[in-house]
């Protein structure tokens, strides 16, 4: 069995670690699980009934950082998912590090440590002979990162073009669809939780910039940084815009965009009928490979769907450890 923590105990988490405790995984025991507010450690495994939606109420709960829960040496796999902080990835960078120096598999959904530091941790787990999978930092539940290097290993990646933020392309729909102004949209996307109350990142298209760094580091050895990326948002964008973009059988989509000139985030116009070219929530992704040629994948590129990309990358770590016969 590997004895598995999970550290962020929030939309993602909570999920996880019921699917996990009942079961989900064969081979996987949640032995641990950690907020800001403390952990609880079962060394026999944590049932369903021992995780309610607030921990602080457990008579078990231990008020000590998450640090201490990686650190007591009883954990082969840590899920990291405290939130995405673009200044200096903590504090699940702290976490990851720790895990990654003691030969700890990582498999994570915050996207701060894994765009900030990609060539750091790699190196660590390297070094120690430990997993870092990050499936769940990009488009939510659809397989990117294991398309290209499961399902295209042997081709290379030319180029990225898609739609990576759900809420901006919410946003510009319901603009082109119900000719609805920007602020209108946004507020009936935060009305609807499908944007935060502070919706600078996803507008001005950092998120999409932080996934499109992700992405070409991960699956184009870039080796890029945030601060290489142009990035315009689509504050500026206007009904009348979106309107004459309709007229010619295109609209404005926020497109991030990973090719031989760099990385690029900004509105573009779209045809109607450009297989990227989805609405709502959805993501979409071109990737255009040398021999291939071009593929588009689509689908949530977050939420529930999310949890699909957790654990598919934690049966990936269960595979390979039971290959290496550490289970
Ligand atoms: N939700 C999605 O659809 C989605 C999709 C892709 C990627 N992601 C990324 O996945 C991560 C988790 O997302 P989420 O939506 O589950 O976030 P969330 O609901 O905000 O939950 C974050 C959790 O982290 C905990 N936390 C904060 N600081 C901590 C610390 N120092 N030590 C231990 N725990 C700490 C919080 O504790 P408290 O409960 O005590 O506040 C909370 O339980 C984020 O990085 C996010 O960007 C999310």
């Amino acid at each position: 069995m590997l004895r598995c923590i999970i550290v962020g105990y929030g939309f993602l988490g909570k999920r996880l670690a019921r699917l996990l405790a009942s079961g989900a995984i064969g081979d996987i025991k949640l032995v641990g699980v950690a907020s800001s507010k403390g952990y609880i450690y079962k060394e026999y495994g944590l049932m369903p009934g021992d995780l309610p939606d607030d921990l602080r109420f457990l008579s078990i709960l231990k008020p000590s950082p998450a640090s201490e829960l990686i650190d007591k040496r009883i954990t082969d796999l840590l899920v990291e998912l405290t939130p995405t902080n673009i200044r200096d990835g903590e504090p699940g960078l702290t976490h990851i590090r720790l895990a990654l120096e003691q030969g700890i598999d990582v498999v994570t959904a915050n996207k701060g440590p894994i765009a900030l530091a990609y060539e750091e941790l790699m190196g660590l787990a390297e070094k120690s002979g430990a997993m870092l999978l990050h499936e769940a930092t990009v488009g939510g539940g659809i397989p990117l990162i294991s398309l290209k290097n499961r399902c295209l290993a042997a081709d290379e990646l030319l180029s990225i073009k898609g739609i990576l933020n759900g809420t901006t392309n919410y946003i510009l729909s319901r603009m082109h669809f119900e000719e609805m102004t920007l602020e209108l949209a946004l507020r009936e996307a935060q009305m609807l939780g499908i944007a935060e109350r502070d919706p600078t990142l996803d507008l001005e298209g950092v998120d999409t910039a932080l996934k499109l760094v992700i992405l070409a580091n991960s699956l184009m050895n870039a080796g890029k940084r945030l601060s290489d990326v142009k990035i315009m948002g689509i504050t500026r964008i206007t009904s009348e815009a979106i309107a004459a973009a309709k007229g010619s059988g295109m609209t404005i989509k926020l497109i991030g965009i990973a090719d031989e000139e760099g990385l690029r985030v900004a509105p573009k116009l779209v045809r109607l009928n450009d297989p990227i070219c989805v609405h709502g929530t959805l993501n979409a992704v071109s990737f255009n490979f040398r021999i291939l040629g071009r593929l588009t994948i689509i689908g949530e590129g977050a939420g529930e769907s999310t949890v699909s990309a957790l654990l598919n990358d934690i049966y990936e770590v269960v595979k390979a450890r039971s290959r290496s016969n550490r289970i």
